[in-house]
């Protein structure tokens, strides 16, 4: 596909531009009580202290033993962090805190359902379970360090007790959205070659009951057909002791965790004393191609990363009650729901269901019931709270002193209704800009330092150079006015190792665009390209306006418009497919797809529903299309290519510019009739 190709068809160009907004500034209140008050913070992670300004980070941890090297880069750009130290990541998240904290609340679970009560799970009770667990996973499931085993559970406390588990022996958790299909597990299991798989029975959300286990045994044969084998699955309960899956056990393969643990009462295992440069997870992202990339996160530069940005940017103290809204599927909630909250000994809450359920109040009578006082979301959240309840928190007596918000553009308009009406005017807020790929935050205000500017994330954290360029490698200025690729300049210890066993997907997707010398080993030829566009403001403040590569983001969840497009060709009758970012007023962009369909077939609603359920199937519901569009052909180049730039205009009701090169420019307005029907 041509370059240009990509770029026009992008998020980035359906972005909107904002107005510069004016400078919201934290309250005195905030300032007395943070953990970071002064600007030498940016002194001490400045470039001429690189890399040694990270050992603020690896210092807030507990070594067995300490590191040789802060930074090699020998294997340039796989970079290594704190290489000779020797870690344990669930030792920082529990252990440590058993002297002083242990009875403290570690984890807040919610049930969805209002009537089931929340579950307080001291520091105590979670380092009991994780030995637990931990032995299980040894001497039941042969499991040990550097092995790699696939989660695929929803949010209940399980899933925490199941990573820390696996942390605790060094195992490599590989954690599935629970939203995911069968599918998207069997392709994540084959591709980190997993012979665990572990899940649960079911769970609740928006109010209905949903049977996961089925999803299981999909993964589990299609995992076998592509030549993986799953030697053992463990099912957690949600209701331990309860049957509430209609789907039968598989005899010899499937086991009740909760039935295997009556074994393990009162078992502990030591921690694993690991080298700081092994990995702690994958977790897969959408990429270009159809192919999700396995993003491989160490051990002691990831936490150290996580621990540093949480207490200085979340602002997390130990008597904090924090609750992430995000899933732990996914990275935001890996990193500040999981790793850095609870490396910091604070209460982290994990919430089962969705946020507008039963009503737009739910939120608010978690955080009243339970005094949260940080909270992080999303932008589509936020919107989604805003149409439904836009009086609601008002009604409920809860104080935030610090609110979050991630993962898309939030627009001015909508931040300045989180500020005032869930924040009261009373909190800080942080814009925080970040991927999977890069473990923590990269852009953000700090919250007592840096005045807020709505709709902008900020200028690059404390140790983070951001840097725009342009198609040429030409660097754009701060206040040019004009937007480009923002990459990083340098590495930091929060950054993805490298791509699960493709090393040379990882050089050419991040690296390879603006390495000024393939053969250096100095960091400062190797500028991470991150695969977003944005402009830098005077002020040094970054707006992020969306995805320059084939990746949309629907409701901050990535999703490769190549995932979607192959989905729709399980169905027979599809012959060419081609998705395109819609603005959407919720979800920040929906995908539209548009098929055409192989000769002698006729186009019905029918067939248009098939083609959805076929990538609901594949990959889960958040990939749905929000309209299948069955034309009669694609608008082309003369050499055949798909001009997906034209379909996404006439999806956005926006001028499709000049076609007449076009093979075939009479059927844009057959296409633009159809869709404005
Ligand atoms: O396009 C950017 C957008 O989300 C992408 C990363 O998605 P993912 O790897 O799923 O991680 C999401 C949570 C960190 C980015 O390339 N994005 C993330 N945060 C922001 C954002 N866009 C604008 N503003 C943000 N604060």
């Amino acid at each position: 596909m041509a370059k240009n190709e990509a770029v026009e068809t992008s998020e980035a160009q359906i972005a909107v531009h904002w107005q510069e907004e004016e400078y919201v500034y934290p309250s005195k209140e905030f300032i007395e009580q943070a953990n970071i008050k002064d600007e030498s913070i940016y002194e001490r992670f400045a470039l001429d202290n690189f890399p040694e300004c990270y050992t603020e980070y690896a210092d807030l941890l507990h070594w067995y033993k300490k590191w040789d090297t802060i930074l090699d880069t020998s294997d340039a750009p796989c970079w290594k962090w704190f290489v000779g130290g020797k870690i344990n990541a669930c030792y920082n998240c529990v252990d440590r805190h058993l002297e002083n904290n242990k009875n403290k609340t570690a984890i807040h679970f919610v049930p969805e359902p209002e009537n089931e009560r929340i579950e307080h799970i001291t520091y105590q009770e979670l380092y009991v379970r994780v030995n637990e667990f931990a032995v299980l996973l040894r001497d039941f499931a042969g499991l040990k360090a550097g092995d790699r085993v696939t989660l695929h559970m929803p949010m209940t406390e399980d899933l925490p007790i199941t990573m820390l588990a696996c942390a605790r022996l060094g195992v490599i958790h590989t954690k599935v959205f629970g939203g995911f299909s069968g599918r998207a597990c069997a392709d994540r299991i084959v591709d980190s070659q997993s012979r665990v798989l572990i899940t649960i029975d079911g769970y609740y959300r928006g109010g209905k009951f949903r049977d996961h286990k089925k999803n299981a045994d999909i993964a589990v044969d299609l995992s076998k057909k592509d030549g993986q084998e799953v030697d053992k699955v463990l099912i957690w309960q949600r209701y331990p002791g309860k049957k509430i899956s209609s789907t039968p056990l598989v005899n010899g393969r499937d086991y009740l965790v909760n039935d295997l643990l009556k074994d393990f009462r009162g078992k502990r295992v030591e921690p694993v004393s690991m080298p700081a440069e092994d990995t702690l997870f994958l977790m897969y992202t959408s990429g270009t191609t159809g192919k999700p990339k396995g993003c491989q996160h160490s051990i002691g530069g990831y936490l150290a990363y996580v621990t540093g940005t949480s207490k200085y940017i979340q602002d997390i103290h130990p008597e904090d009650v924090y609750w992430c809204m995000a899933d732990i599927g996914w990275i935001t909630g890996h990193s500040y729901i999981v790793y850095g909250p609870l490396s910091l000994c604070a209460s982290t809450v994990i919430y089962e269901g969705v946020p507008t359920y039963p009503d737009a109040g739910r939120a608010w009578r978690i955080a009243e019931e339970l005094d949260v006082n940080i909270f992080h979301t999303a932008p589509t959240i936020i919107r989604a709270l805003r149409k439904i309840g836009p009086d609601e928190p008002v009604k409920y007596n809860y104080h935030f002193k610090h609110m979050t918000t991630v993962g898309e553009p939030i627009e001015p308009e909508v931040w300045k209704w989180f500020y005032k009406v869930i924040g009261k005017g009373e909190a800080v807020v942080v814009d925080t800009w970040w991927q999977t790929e890069t473990g923590g935050f990269l852009c953000s205000t700090m919250p007592a330092i840096k005045p807020m500017k709505p709709g902008s994330a900020g200028p690059g954290v404390p140790g983070i150079y951001p840097v725009i360029y342009d198609e040429f490698g030409n660097e754009i200025k701060a206040g040019e006015g004009r937007a480009g690729n923002i990459c990083i300049r340098n590495p930091w210890p929060g950054a993805f190792q490298t791509i699960w066993g493709d090393r040379d997907r990882y050089i050419s997707t991040y690296y390879a665009k603006y390495c000024k010398d393939k053969n250096s080993k100095d960091w400062r030829d190797w500028p991470y390209l991150t695969g977003d566009a944005a402009m830098e403001a005077e002020d040094g403040y970054y707006r992020i306006l969306g995805r320059i590569d084939d990746v949309i983001n629907v409701s901050g969840h990535r999703l490769g418009t190549k995932e979607i497009e192959s989905a729709s060709f399980l169905v027979q009758e599809v012959a060419e497919a081609a998705v395109v970012p819609v603005a959407d007023e919720i979800k920040g962009v929906v995908p539209d797809l548009y098929i055409s369909l192989k000769p002698g077939y006729e186009a019905s609603d029918e067939l248009a529903a098939k083609i959805s359920a076929a990538i609901c199937d594949t990959i889960g519901k958040i990939a749905r299309p929000r309209k299948v569009w069955l034309v009669s052909d694609m608008p082309k180049t003369r050499s055949g290519k798909i001009m997906r730039r034209v379909l996404g205009a006439i999806s956005n009701k926006k001028a499709v510019g000049d076609v007449s090169t076009l093979a075939n420019p009479e059927i844009v307005d057959e296409i633009k009739k159809k869709v404005s029907s």
